[in-house]
């Protein structure tokens, strides 16, 4: 049996004469949680619409669970950088939403989504629309569409990107919860560095347009992780590896 949930195989993309993706390897192990950092703008989100199905790459070649895959829609849970909710419909209804894309039935899919409302505390939320909820708890929400369309696979594009310190900590932890229950394969995407230690096995560091990856970092950090872990010298001692990475040197000195 192939334990590679996704393999991505010299992997090229060009917007016509913008060269964006310059020959990608890289590949997530079954359960695995691996974070992609890189400067704004270098094609981290085209590299996700690529996995995803939605953009054609111009070479190379994506396997899932060890097989050459060429369609991919419906293949990952992909949560965009900016998802959006529906305005008009409450947050059971926008959850759900997905599986009945997947023509999965009503009532399998509202007791599916009550089961993990209830589990990751939105559950006395399930009625309300997105204008009651706060910044975090869309996200939660958004979120938990994409675990319930494909809890096996997510792709994630910098899901707590916008919120402040104190939610994205509340919610990098929550996050941590959530994949301990559903052993998911996740491809992540942030710009934060302290998240990318906390939450991955693996980093891959992603360089400027046309982007190749630099390095790929493994973290060796005891799990379940907790938020005094960064303060490990282990810990440290990635964070200004990544540092030293994604900045110049000569820029900061
Ligand atoms: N559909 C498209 N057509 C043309 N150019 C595109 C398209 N999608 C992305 N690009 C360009 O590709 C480059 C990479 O964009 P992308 O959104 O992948 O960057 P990113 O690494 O996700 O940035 P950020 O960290 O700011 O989210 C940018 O220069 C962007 O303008
Ligand atoms: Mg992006």
């Amino acid at each position: 049996m192939n334990s590679l949930k996704l393999s991505v195989q010299n992997l090229s993309k060009s917007f016509a004469d913008l060269k964006v993706l310059d020959n990608i390897n890289l590949s997530i192990k079954n359960g695995e949680f691996v974070s992609i950092i890189g400067p704004s703008g270098c094609g981290k989100s085209t590299l996700f619409n690529i996995i995803s199905g939605v953009e054609i790459q111009s070479k190379g070649e994506i396997f899932i669970d060890g097989v050459e895959c060429k369609k991919r829609k419906g293949e990952t849970g992909y949560m965009p950088q900016n998802p959006s909710l529906l305005p008009w419909a409450t947050v059971e209804e926008n959850i759900t939403l997905g599986l009945q894309i997947k023509k999965q039935p009503v009532k399998i899919a509202k007791k599916r989504a009550e089961d993990l409302l209830k589990e990751f505390g939105l559950f006395e939320f399930a009625k309300n629309y997105p204008a009651t909820l706060s910044g975090g708890m869309k996200q939660r929400v958004a979120l938990l569409r994409t675990i319930l369309f494909h809890d096996d696979f997510l792709l994630l594009d910098e899901p707590f990107g916008a919120l402040d310190a104190l939610t994205r900590t509340t919610l990098q932890i929550w996050l941590m919860r959530v994949w301990r229950k559903t052993k998911s394969s996740i491809l992540f995407i942030t710009h934060d560095i302290s998240e990318a230690v906390l939450l991955s096995d693996r980093i891959y560091v992603m360089t400027q347009r046309p982007a190749t990856i630099i390095k790929e970092v493994k973290v060796f950090l005891p799990r379940p992780r907790k938020l005094e872990n960064l303060t490990r010298p282990n810990a440290v001692k990635i964070e200004s590896q990544l540092i030293e990475l994604l900045f110049n040197k000569n820029e900061i000195e």
